[in-house]
């Protein structure tokens, strides 16, 4: 049983280990207004509100795809649907303004895209945000990225989005209060869920059942229920795990400074961290998924995942990302490299979970460029990334690392390319080596995202605008490289 508030009101649901949020609300509840369109997070038109309680004690919103969002993680939250935004008859300033620009035809987009402009609302009303974050072009993108819609033409949902702040703040005064408090470790059946809330309760919990699978944001685990109609016998859920959730700076035996960053954190708690330190890692952060996605997505999910096309990955490989595992058999550490084995199977055992992922300090003189290549700029995974990390010394490549992602069956280093250039001056000569010694590197495969040639041609692209940007000593900002870079 998970106790939540719906729209201001409480709810004692109960719940399989399989229910998301949008069945819960349609076929449990009643509550049509959220809509299903793709099932796999990507057309936006189920998107809700979660509220969470932060450690600060204030109450945030953040839009997620309903259709891939476990029921099971509402338990003590707050859920907002389309079909709570308005008080009485006056309707929210999102509603008002997609009603006064005309921003809705056949309307089956409509409630997914005045909740991602509900969540908008909400942030720019948090007087912090005001001034950290005003409504730029790029933020609004960011809002509505995961949004699709087919029939009315952005122009009027953005129209919107620019004027919703003029209407007049109708907001139920319910949308303050704090959800329920969670039980510690809500138990769907005897056996088959867990969520703990420590690390000694998630190792007690490998202990018990090994075989579990585990969930954090379920971006791509639900795809399994959802796409393949996989049951899940028995899912340990990390996302409450205090020691997963946190961001701590250390020293590693080796002398290197960094960040552990806890497998949970999500990709939008971990953005001022990169905007601050790694401007191209954040910049890839933009393109990675959607805001519905980025909220709820973790590091820790994304390397699990072992996907060949992950986008963090490579350039946790490009930096040097080490791991740390848990078990019952306790803790170890180990380099990145080390845990892709081959096509979705890596060094995770049987009763093990990643615990934090090390990010290390920006080294001085290091330059980090990350490319991604995809189909469409907006929520795409990538066909090629490319993450380079170097140094220059008196003109010459040191600590040369290139790594990238869709080119094998695991996320990879380029071993013979980095060869090519460590050492040598950055000269079109050693740079034509990289490229050659890149085809013994990989052998990419044919898939929907890109041919083999495709990836091999585009691959060795990039290594030459690599040297490019290295010849100009360019300061050409990643937005720019990115844009180019789809337009291939
Ligand atoms: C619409 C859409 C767009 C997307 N776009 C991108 C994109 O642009 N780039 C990209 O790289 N990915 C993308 N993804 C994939 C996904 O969002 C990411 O891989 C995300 O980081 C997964 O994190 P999660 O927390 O949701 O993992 P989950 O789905 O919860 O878990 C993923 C896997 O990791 C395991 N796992 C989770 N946490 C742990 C842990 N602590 N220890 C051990 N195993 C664990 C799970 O058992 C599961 O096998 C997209 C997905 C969707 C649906
Ligand atoms: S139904 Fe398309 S994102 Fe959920
Ligand atoms: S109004 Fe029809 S899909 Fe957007």
């Amino acid at each position: 049983m998970i106790d939540f508030l719906l729209n201001g009101q409480p709810r004692h649901c109960e719940v399989t280990p399989e229910t998301s949020v949008l069945e819960l609300l349609r076929e449990s509840l009643g509550a049509m207004g959220t809509k299903e369109g793709c099932a796999s997070g990507d057309c936006g038109a189920c998107t809700v509100a979660i509220g969470e309680t932060g450690a600060d004690g204030e109450l945030r919103y953040h839009s997620a795809n309903a259709c891939i969002t476990p029921a099971h993680q509402l338990n003590g939250h707050h859920l907002i649907t389309v079909d709570g935004l308005a008080n009485g008859d006056k309707l929210h300033p999102a509603q008002a303004a997609m009603v006064e620009c005309h921003g809705s035809q056949c309307g089956f987009c409509t409630p997914g895209i005045v909740m991602s402009l509900f969540t908008l609302h909400e942030q720019q009303r948090r007087q912090e945000d005001k001034a950290l974050a005003p409504l730029t072009p790029q933020r609004l993108e960011a809002a509505l990225g995961g949004n699709l819609c087919r029939c009315t033409g952005y122009r009027p949902i953005r129209d919107a989005a620019l004027t919703m702040n003029e209407h007049p703040e109708h907001r139920p005064l319910w949308m303050d209060a704090t959800g329920p408090e969670p039980k510690p470790e809500p138990v769907i059946s005897e056996s088959s869920f867990a969520q703990p809330t420590t690390l000694t309760g998630l190792i007690e919990c490998l202990e018990r059942h090994p075989e579990a699978r585990l969930v954090a944001g379920a971006t791509d685990l639900w795809l399994e229920s959802t796409q393949r109609l996989a049951r899940f016998e028995r899912l340990i859920d990390v996302t409450r795990v205090a020691e997963l959730n946190v961001i701590e700076e250390t020293t590693l035996e080796d002398g290197r400074r960094g960040w552990w960053i806890g497998a949970a954190v999500t990709y939008t708690r971990i953005e001022p961290l990169l905007e601050t330190h790694y401007d191209a890692f954040a910049h890839l952060l933009h393109r990675l998924g959607s805001s519905q996605i980025r909220n709820r997505g973790t590091l820790g999910g994304n390397v699990a995942n072992a996907s060949p096309i992950g986008d963090t990955p490579p350039v946790l490989l490009a930096l040097g990302s080490r791991l740390k595992l848990v078990g019952s058999e306790g803790e170890r550490e180990l380099p990145l490299e080390d845990f892709f084995l081959d096509y979705k199977r890596t060094a995770l055992q049987q009763g093990e979970a990643i615990r934090a992922l090390f990010l290390p300090h920006p080294i001085e003189g290091e330059t980090l460029k990350v490319w991604k290549l995809s189909k469409r700029r907006e929520d795409d995974i990538s066909a090629v990334l490319g993450a380079f990390a170097w140094r220059l010394e008196d003109g010459v490549l040191r600590d040369v690392r290139l790594a990238f992602g869709g080119m094998a069956a695991i996320p990879k280093r380029a071993i013979r390319a980095e060869s090519a250039l460590e050492g040598k001056e950055p000269s079109p000569a050693a740079f034509q080596q990289a490229r050659l010694a890149l085809s013994q590197d990989f052998q990419p495969m044919s898939d929907v995202r890109g041919s083999a040639h495709y990836r091999q041609v585009t691959a060795a692209n990039l290594l030459e605008r690599l040297r490019l940007v290295i010849a100009q000593n360019a300061t050409d900002s990643p937005r720019e490289v990115m844009l180019h870079a789809y337009a291939h």
